[in-house]
């Protein structure tokens, strides 16, 4: 599935180096062509000559050497690859990465490239905790780059925590996301999902049952149609899906930031279930039982409605513009009013009724509502819903269909 790819591996200065000779493997299993890059840090974890045996292929290391500049230079290098993957990333790699540094061949490599860039950290969870690493990631989601991992996990200094690099193929997974060649190839799609969670005080706040599962299939299934997927979610049940933009947000406002600054968009697809109202002054500490006399009183205040925001944009307006609606009762008359309401191109209609079990559960019963009419779709997995949806985002971003 990957056959006459060709992935520029960067291998960082961490334990987790070993794991990338595996890596290595598992991608040319795959029919992929791999060129390791060393830091000088990862040649104390594993040798130039074994990542060199696992790739049949020369490895480029941060020793500048002139003969390499003459055969393939760092811009060429990376010109030629169809993904950079940096695993292990380090934190001082990533650091480096956010700032722009080009002092030495993998940080010149990740300035100098126009190709996307997918990476698997792996550090001691403090140093991921550190606000200083949290930032750098920032900086990169925002600039494009991909994430997969890190995993929580036994680390190898004996604490516990995220900071585990993602296994081969969990890494194999998103690679396979980041280059799939499809029919969305080329194209930006941005996803909303999961719930949103309105603050009351620092230990309260307002949600719904949303897992996220169906919002987080719909981007998998368009990152394998190959499409470039921004994912914007509110605190899911379900991991998000590799391979794909991830920016996660807690509350409906910091949604529609996010929103705003993912566009423009080729579709966008509102699958989220955004809390409608939020509290107007959020307590900043823990309201006490009788403190003010008899029970706390909430003042609510409506959510801003993204998907009516992002469809009623005058100036770049996603092409297509999807929303859900979730209904428990008159569940196409109430998803036809509000296609209209909310001024979107299509609606995906489903019965969240609590003896469906559609809400939190692995199935989906949906109708989907277009200028064309409304059709019925049997029930079946949320995977399943999920391609299905894709594959007529593809045929209409295509021009195959209105
Ligand atoms: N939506 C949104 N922002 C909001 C509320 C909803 O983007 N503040 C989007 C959802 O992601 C979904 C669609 O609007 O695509 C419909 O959501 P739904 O909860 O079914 O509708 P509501 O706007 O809450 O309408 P109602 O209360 O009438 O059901």
């Amino acid at each position: 599935m990957l056959s006459g790819k060709r992935i520029t591996l960067i291998i960082g200065g961490g334990i987790a180096a070993f794991k990338s000779l595996d890596l290595i493997r598992r991608l040319r299993e795959r029919g992929a062509n791999v060129t390791p890059v060393l830091t000088r840090a990862a040649e104390e974890f594993v040798t130039p000559l074994s990542a060199s045996a696992l790739a049949a292929e020369k490895v480029y290391r941060d020793l500048f050497d002139l003969n390499d500049e003459h055969e393939m230079g760092h811009i060429e290098l990376s010109r030629a690859s169809d993904l950079i993957v940096v695993a292990p990333a380090t934190a001082d790699l990533m650091a480096r990465m956010a700032a722009g540094l080009a002092n030495d061949l993998a940080s010149t490599l990740l300035l100098a490239t126009d190709k996307r860039v997918l990476v698997a950290p792996a550090m001691n969870l403090r140093m991921w905790e550190h606000p200083a690493t949290q930032r750098t990631i920032e900086t990169l989601k925002s600039d494009g780059v991909l994430f997969v991992g890190p995993n929580d996990g036994d680390m190898a200094c004996g604490e516990y925590g995220p900071g585990r690099m993602a296994e081969p193929l969990e890494i194999v997974a998103a690679v396979s996301a980041a280059i799939a060649d499809g029919p969305l190839r080329g194209k930006h799609v941005l996803v909303t999902s999961g719930p949103t969670h309105e603050p009351i005080d620092p230990v309260r706040y307002i949600a719904n049952r949303s897992s996220g599962a169906q919002g987080t299939a719909i981007a998998r299934a368009l990152a394998a149609l190959g499409a470039q997927v921004t994912f914007v979610t509110g605190p899911a049940d379900v991991e998000p899906p590799a391979g794909v933009a991830v920016v996660p947000v807690e509350t409906a406002q910091e949604m529609l930031g996010a929103v705003q600054a993912a566009l423009p968009a080729d579709a966008a697809i509102f699958a989220a279930a955004v809390a409608d109202w939020r509290v107007v002054s959020a307590s900043d500490s823990k309201i006490k039982k009788g403190a003010r006399g008899g029970l706390p009183s909430i003042e609510l205040a409506e959510n801003p409605d993204i998907l009516a925001t992002v469809a009623a944009m005058k100036n770049g307006r996603p092409g297509l513009v999807i929303g859900f609606a979730a209904e428990t009762d008159d569940v196409l008359e109430n998803a036809r009013a509000k296609l209209q309401r909310k001024g979107c191109d299509w609606i995906v209609a489903n019965d969240v009724s609590p003896e469906t079990g559609i809400m939190g559960g692995g199935e989906n019963a949906v109708t989907l509502i277009t200028d064309d009419g409304a059709e019925d779709w049997p029930r079946m997995g949320k995977d399943r819903v999920a391609m299905r949806l894709a594959e007529r985002v593809a045929r209409a971003l295509n021009g195959d269909e209105g």
